[in-house]
């Protein structure tokens, strides 16, 4: 293998610019030739593609966002559409790609590997939800940005003696919304793998009241509902007044952790080490605190059940 490519998907996270420069340098180091493919899947099929030294590549490690850019590509997901993909690729000689993004994107490495072109996929979503790995790039980031947002909104909350509903992304994951609102000491925690009971909700509001509690933070992740309809429903059925922050896309700007920025070095080296060693149609990942790589088709088979142990403890903890 001589030549490579790399490129950005899907909703961008925290940790891509770290992780493509990884690729590139540790491309360069092992002596191949590494080209930038820009806007994500579309970029590839119109042809963006430009080939990527070790220096431009500099002063980005510490950058939210994808200095290449990403884009949704519904072209992508028809034959056609990957067919001129492919062309793109083999008229510039590339050999093995690297995609970096969440699920929809992995999809797409997925079918590529299936049709005979050696992808890897780097897992990059602030949604932590990509099967077979502990941590995807991203996550870390943006929850010290959801738990920072809850700090500031508490002060007011104590303030004002309010309860406060903070809105948290995570698609149909609830583990940013889980981790930040145990790391934020929520009252409160709702998310998509388990069921609610809005009575339940109600009486842990009074109980709390009734100790003396003088405000509360309930987190929802926009998998379950949007944070206005719970105030909506607090409001019809317990008459409970609250305030409603919707987070939004804050949530996936901002600077890289130093935490998401070594899993970024990391990955990025693996995503190049199993292209090198013939290892296509992987996704690299973490288990356990060791890098790996699996086969992508594990992504979607349905994968473990989630340990949901830490949402058991938020409740113990809440009290
Ligand atoms: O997958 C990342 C994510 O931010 C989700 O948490 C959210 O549901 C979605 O993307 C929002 O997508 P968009 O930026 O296209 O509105």
């Amino acid at each position: 293998m001589k030549k490579i490519a790399v490129l950005t998907s899907g909703g961008d996270a925290p940790g891509m610019n770290a992780a493509i420069r990884a690729v590139v340098r540790k491309g360069i180091f092992e002596g191949l030739e590494v080209c930038g493919i820009f806007n994500g899947y579309q970029g590839l099929i119109d042809g963006k593609i430009e080939p990527l030294s070790a220096g431009s590549v500099g002063d980005i490690i510490q950058r939210g966002g994808t200095m290449l850019r990403s884009s949704r590509c519904p072209e992508f997901k028809t034959e056609r559409g990957r067919e001129r993909a492919l062309d793109q690729l083999r008229e510039r000689g590339i050999e093995g790609l690297v995609v970096i993004g969440g699920d929809g994107s992995f999809r797409g490495a997925l079918e590529l590997s299936k049709a005979g072109f050696p992808c890897v996929g780097v897992p990059a979503t602030i949604d932590n939800d990509i099967n077979g790995t502990d941590y995807t790039l991203g996550f870390d980031t943006a929850l010290n940005t959801v738990i920072d947002a809850i700090d500031k909104i508490r002060d007011t909350a104590t303030s004002h003696e309010r309860t406060f509903i903070v809105e948290v992304m995570g698609r149909d994951a609830g583990d940013l919304a889980l981790w930040a609102g145990v790391a934020g000491g929520a009252e409160t925690i709702l998310i998509p793998e388990r069921p609610y009971d809005l009575g339940e909700i109600v009486s842990r509001l009074q109980q709390g009241k009734d100790r003396g509690k003088k405000h509360s933070i309930l987190i929802v992740a926009e998998g379950v509902m949007g944070g206005q309809e719970l105030a909506a429903g607090l409001m019809d059925d317990a008459g409970i007044e609250t305030r409603v922050s919707v987070l939004g896309h804050i949530q996936r700007g901002g600077t890289p952790s130093g935490r998401d920025r070594v899993l970024a070095s990391r990955f990025g080296a693996r995503a190049v080490e199993a292209l090198l060693a013939g290892r296509a149609g992987v996704a690299v990942g973490m288990r356990e605190h060791a890098v790996i790589d699996y086969p992508l088709a594990e992504v979607f088979d349905g994968g473990d059940a989630k340990d949901l142990g830490l949402y058991d403890l938020s409740k113990e903890l809440s009290i």
